[in-house]
């Protein structure tokens, strides 16, 4: 990965000589990444493309550009903002300062103030790939329809939501991503983009082809054309998870059924690797199949965690006999309930970002917890009471 500060000039392009000044000048290399105007979409383009420092030209009208500051400052705070004028009356200086400018830098701009601008930077830049190492969640189902896209993608909001830590999940269905769908995201970008500009990848790169949910939930989509799967090969998906794992603190992967070189690549690279299964015949059995086949792969049995999808007790089915079975304790139940599933899906909310008062939502911070050992927010709803008949279940309160 390249040592480079990523920088971001705001209020016009800089000329050839401002851009070359600022290179030579900074002891440290310098990257700048994007050169914007002071418009409306700005604080997005930010947003998507994460620099460690932004540059804020003050012309025009200088409240505006305060202003940007502030909000610079406020949604990006791993952001080292830069405030850069003709005017260095002291007026200005310390208006850029309460704005919540870190560094100053006189126009025209002068050399060595550049080198100390950024050396101090230098010094306070989180490196992400060199400091953080996040974590590697892998859901696994190697039987259709068990629910594996809807988990990843509520297990991967409540990680965030509970933590409030980043949590990106990566949909590497190829084929035919869901994800966008489930998590209620139009994505720009998507790995095949990694793919095409592969050589020069870097973690802020990367950073540029999520697409965010939120502040604290992104996606790495899977091809958004057809016929570009074919192109993602085992050292993107690798790479992409590497740095990934640089950037969010959970990395949460929605794999194909088929376990390909590709598949097991994702899997390989996975913390904890989430065998999802439902309680009917097929699915136990597809499970059993899978462990065999991780012990196979060498997988270290405590990596894998069992978590039963819709589950309902049975008569037919207890967990005791299921954990006999596939010779494994079952780690977490996510509760069947396809109305709230289903509802969360059709208007693209993660069902554990609604207002829905399901148990499967409970169940969602519960696993997020056992994973992370946070206790979560809320306790769990109350049991439901006896069945209501007549009146009351017509009129009983439910909306
Ligand atoms: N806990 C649950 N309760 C009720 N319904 C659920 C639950 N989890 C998932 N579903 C429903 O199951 C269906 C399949 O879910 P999903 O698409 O996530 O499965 P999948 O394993 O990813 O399928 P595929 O193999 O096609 O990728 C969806 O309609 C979803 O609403
Ligand atoms: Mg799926």
């Amino acid at each position: 990965m390249s040592k480079a500060i990523s920088v971001v000039v705001i209020g016009r392009s800089l000329n050839q000589q401002e851009r070359t000044r600022l290179r030579s000048s900074s002891q440290t290399p310098l990257a700048i990444v994007a050169e914007l105007p002071n418009a409306p979409q700005v604080l997005d383009e930010l947003n998507r493309l994460r620099p460690q420092a932004a540059i804020v030209l003050l012309n025009g009208d200088l409240n505006h550009s305060f202003q940007l500051v502030e909000r610079i400052h406020q949604e990006l705070p791993d952001t080292a903002v830069i405030c850069s004028s003709e005017d260095n009356s002291p007026d200005v200086i310390l208006k850029s300062f309460r704005s919540g400018a870190t560094e100053f830098l006189r126009q025209p701009l002068v050399e060595s103030e550049i080198a100390s601008v950024f050396a101090k930077i230098e010094q306070a830049v989180v490196r992400p790939e060199e400091s953080h190492l996040g974590r590697v969640i892998a859901l696994y189902s190697s039987k259709g329809g068990c629910g594996t896209t809807f988990v990843t993608a509520n297990l991967a909001a409540s990680l965030a939501r509970l933590t409030r830590k980043r949590a990106c999940v990566v949909d590497l269905n190829l084929q035919a991503g869901d994800q966008p769908l489930y998590m209620g995201l139009e994505p720009n970008y998507s790995i095949h983009d990694i793919v095409r500009n592969f050589d020069r990848l870097d973690d802020q790169l990367l950073a540029s082809y999520l697409t965010q949910r939120s502040k604290y939930l992104a996606l790495l989509a899977a091809p958004t054309e057809i016929g570009k799967d074919e192109d993602v090969k085992v050292e993107h998906v690798t790479r992409a998870i590497a740095l990934l794992r640089a950037q969010a603190d959970f990395v949460v992967i929605d794999p194909p059924r088929v376990l390909n070189e590709l598949t097991i690549s994702a899997l390989d690279a996975a913390d904890d690797l989430i065998l999802l299964l439902t309680l009917d015949i097929p699915a136990i059995r597809s499970a059993k199949r899978a462990l065999d086949i991780f012990t196979r792969l060498g997988y270290d049995r405590s990596r894998i965690k069992v978590v039963i999808n819709r589950y309902a007790k049975t008569p037919e089915f207890d967990l005791k006999q299921v954990e006999k079975v596939l010779e494994t304790q079952v780690f977490a139940t996510i509760a069947n309930d396809y109305q709230a599933a289903i509802a969360s899906i059709n208007v693209g909310e993660p069902l554990v970002l609604s207002k829905n008062q399901s148990r499967v939502i409970h169940d969602f911070n519960h696993l997020a917890s056992k994973l992370t050992g946070i206790r979560p927010h809320s306790e769990p709803p109350p049991p439901p009471g006896p069945p209501r008949t007549g009146w009351t279940s017509i009129f009983g309160g439910r909306r």
